[in-house]
């Protein structure tokens, strides 16, 4: 059966489109939801472009009340019904009483090798600790954040002259062959590894 999925961004939403553009065909999955935290995303029009439903909840409306936000969240993803739910530059933290509603179907992508540098600024990061490489992840979403079972990595050789804009500008094409490869492979219930790059 295919399996639904849905799409949670929060800016530009290339990985949305990169996501979105790879669900056709004998491809397992379709896109049925593409929601941002930001009305204003630029993901949303694209989404839009590309006949997929969109929804927005502003997280500025509920202050400091995440679960307030969430609940609304989890209110707009069931009405989709979704079996797999991917974080694509979603730039919200979510709660664990969030993400265990969707334990072992959700996905996130995370532009650093994890274990390696959770959180932000993870190209600086890189840059700063002298890394021979970087790359991306994408794993499965669990209570904590950047935490969770790795589905996926890319990797890449930095260079003596990379900045934090020219790494995260040489990883994004890789993030766009990395998180359809897994999606591809998750929503047929293969869950081995996908591995890129140098
Ligand atoms: C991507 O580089 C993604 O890995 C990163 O945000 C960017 C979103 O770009 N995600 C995170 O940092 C999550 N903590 P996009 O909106 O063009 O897909």
């Amino acid at each position: 059966m295919t399996k639904r999925v849905a799409i949670l961004i929060s800016g530009g939403g290339s990985n949305m489109v990169a996501l979105a553009n790879s669900m056709v065909g004998d491809h397992p999955a379709r896109p049925v939801l593409v929601m941002s935290n930001d009305p204003q995303a630029g993901g949303l029009l694209k989404a839009q472009d590309m006949g997929i439903a969109t929804a927005a909840v502003d997280h500025r409306e509920f202050g400091k009340d995440r679960s307030a936000f969430e609940a609304v969240l989890h209110q707009k993803l069931e009405e989709v019904k979704p079996d797999i739910v991917c974080l694509a530059g979603f730039m919200r933290i979510l709660t664990g009483d969030f993400t265990r509603q969707y334990e072992g179907r959700m996905l996130n992508i995370h532009p650093s090798l994890l274990p390696k540098y959770k959180g932000l600024h993870t190209h600086a990061r890189a840059l700063e600790a002298g890394d021979a490489e970087h790359g991306c992840t994408v794993h499965e979403v669990i209570a904590e954040l950047d935490d969770g079972p790795i589905l996926g990595q890319a990797r890449l050789d930095v260079r003596a002259d990379d900045t934090a804009d020219s790494l995260a500008s040489r990883l994004l094409p890789l993030e766009h062959k990395l998180y359809p490869a897994v999606l591809r492979r998750y929503a047929s219930d293969d869950r081995s590894m996908v591995t890129f790059g140098a």
